[in-house]
């Protein structure tokens, strides 16, 4: 029997995954690459469109999906309200057009997720889900930052904080097995307030407050090594130790980020900017999209996804080639980092063929077996 593709869940994913096309390319042309521009307003809308558009979209699409169940009547449908803002002005801001709405609009978003957060939270209140809206909540400040014209640098770190605080939280979810200490709860609480004080810092004084986020995310890196459950399964076979090992490499990336936040904390662009900003989005927050990708699309989609080796090509090319373009951007060898960059954009979209290929082939292997 054929399965019906969910709706809405499918088109918003496939809405954030242009939207993922739209930034690479833009930040491809950022980098140099003498290609088409397609809209005059396209590069500088790169930062954005990865975080505000691809991004939160797709965490408040996975939101939207985890709650619906637990909702009832019309807040079935509303719950895909977030996701849908966030993605429709990020569509506005790709296109470069209406330019205020693009985005109130993705403000209207995170304001969305912060109040999908506060359901979930006041249905399962505990550490996590109070951590995880917290992170909302800085998405939602540094979309309002943005809205009211503060420069995009100084936006970019509130961006940062969402990330972090949402992987940290989700982390500390499936760590919760262990039964971890009070002194790994209280390290954990420790970092996330110094997380917001970082940022708070950063809006009176730009360069102590980067750094003291860089000293943050070095914590919480080491915090991730010791306390993450990802260490004690790196010797499971299978996904469970693909999605080990791409978590430690991702922690790995985070601790290089922070050091490179604390060294060049006062850069508001050029490559030491981009070393640092790209060591924490490529580098982190992408090796925990591909550690997670076995286990949330399958969510999104409502259908399997079967895990094979090949899901190890992602995270080694994009740690290569990041090395790459971090490499350039050090020791100004601006061809270098052209490349690096190009072949991280060529490493998302092969991550990309291969979750769709396999879904595909998944599909098909359902449907040709007989049914009962
Ligand atoms: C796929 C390959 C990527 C390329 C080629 C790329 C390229 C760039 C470039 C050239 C800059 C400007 C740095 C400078 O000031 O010199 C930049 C900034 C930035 N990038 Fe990326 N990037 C990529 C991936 C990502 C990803 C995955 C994210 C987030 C998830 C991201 C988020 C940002 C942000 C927030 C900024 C700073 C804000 C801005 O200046 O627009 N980038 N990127």
């Amino acid at each position: 029997m054929k399965r019906r593709i969910p709706f809405p869940a499918a088109p918003l994913l496939a809405l954030s995954l242009l939207l993922l096309l739209a930034a690479m390319w833009a930040g491809l042309l950022r980098m140099g690459w003498a290609w088409p521009l397609l809209r005059p307003t396209l590069p500088m809308a790169h930062g954005p469109l990865m975080v505000s558009g691809f991004l939160g979209a797709l965490i408040s699409l996975e939101r939207a999906v985890a709650l619906q169940p637990s909702v009832r009547g019309q807040a079935r449908r509303l719950v895909y309200l977030p996701p849908l803002a966030a993605g429709l002005g990020g569509l506005l801001v790709m296109l470069g057009i209406a330019p205020p709405l693009g985005p109130l609009l993705m403000t209207m978003g995170s304001l969305g997720l912060v109040i999908l957060m506060v359901v979930i939270y006041r249905l399962h209140p505990a550490m996590h889900s109070g951590v995880i809206l917290l992170g909302s909540i800085l998405w939602l400040a540094g979309n309002l930052l943005w809205l009211f014209g503060q420069p995009v640098f100084e936006v970019t770190a509130w961006w940062t904080g969402f990330l972090a605080l949402t992987i940290i939280g989700e982390r500390l979810e499936l760590s919760r097995l262990l039964n971890l200490s009070s002194l790994a709860h209280r390290l954990f609480l420790f970092l996330v307030v110094l997380v917001c004080a970082a940022l708070i810092v950063s809006l009176i004084r730009y360069q102590p407050g980067m750094r003291l986020l860089g000293l943050t995310m070095l914590g919480m890196s080491i915090w991730l090594f010791v306390f993450d459950i990802a260490r004690r399964r790196i010797r499971a076979g299978g996904q469970a130790r693909f999605i080990a090992i791409t978590l430690l490499l991702g922690y790995a990336w985070l601790a290089i980020s922070g050091v490179l936040y604390v060294v060049f904390a006062g850069q508001m662009a050029g490559p030491r900017y981009d070393a640092m900003q790209h060591s924490f989005y490529l580098g982190f927050v992408f090796n925990m999209i591909f550690a997670h990708a076995p286990i949330v699309f399958p969510a999104i989609l409502q259908r399997p996804l079967s895990y094979h080796p090949g899901f190890y090509l992602p995270p080694i090319l994009l740690s290569l080639s990041l090395v790459l373009r971090i490499t350039g951007d050090l020791t100004g060898d601006m061809v270098m980092r052209q490349w690096g960059g190009l072949l991280n954009a060529i490493t998302l979209l092969l991550f990309l063929g291969l979750i769709i290929g396999t879904v595909l082939k998944d599909g098909r292997r359902q449907s040709a077996r007989p049914s009962p």
